[in-house]
């Protein structure tokens, strides 16, 4: 599995320590930064790991902020992106099984490191379950395909 992982000043603490997850479990991680404490607009981190997860160059994406909310409504900009804010267990495993997310997004000010790290390992664990959610992703696509500029 590649999964790219992008993040804010508000997030990088965060990303840092996924990172450091990630490599332990050797998936295989691009890190795209943010790298340091200095403030940068999180719709760049964001929209770039959309374009990575979209054109299939990944199979899926993390992005982290203060809150994992900007990065979740700048990332679900890019049509075929299902990105969800996620701050417990229950969501990451829901989230996989029911809509397929494609990038978890998680906020470093909202949730701990533990938590966060538990978070993610739910997520990649989860897989999902097909059918009747499949008609209702389909729903959404149609929705991103009628309203398209
Ligand atoms: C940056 O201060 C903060 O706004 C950002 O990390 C994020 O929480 C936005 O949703």
């Amino acid at each position: 599995m590649k999964l790219t992982i992008g993040c804010d000043h508000g997030g990088r603490r965060l990303k840092d320590a996924i990172v450091t997850h990630l490599e332990a479990r050797a998936i295989d991680v691009s890190d795209i930064g943010t790298y340091s404490d200095d403030s940068v607009d999180f719709p760049s981190y964001a929209e770039e790991v959309a374009h990575q997860v979209v054109s299939g160059e990944v199979d899926l994406g993390i992005l982290c902020c203060g809150t994992g909310i900007g990065m979740s409504i700048a990332a679900n900009k890019v049509a075929g992106i299902r990105a969800a804010v996620v701050s417990d267990c229950f969501s990451a495993q829901a989230t996989r099984e029911h809509n397929n997310s494609n990038i978890l997004c998680l906020g470093e000010r909202v949730v701990g490191e533990g938590l966060a790290l538990l978070i993610v390992d739910t997520w990649l664990d989860a897989t999902f379950g097909g059918e009747r959610h499949e008609r209702r992703l389909q729903m959404i696509t149609d929705i991103e395909l009628k309203n398209e500029s």
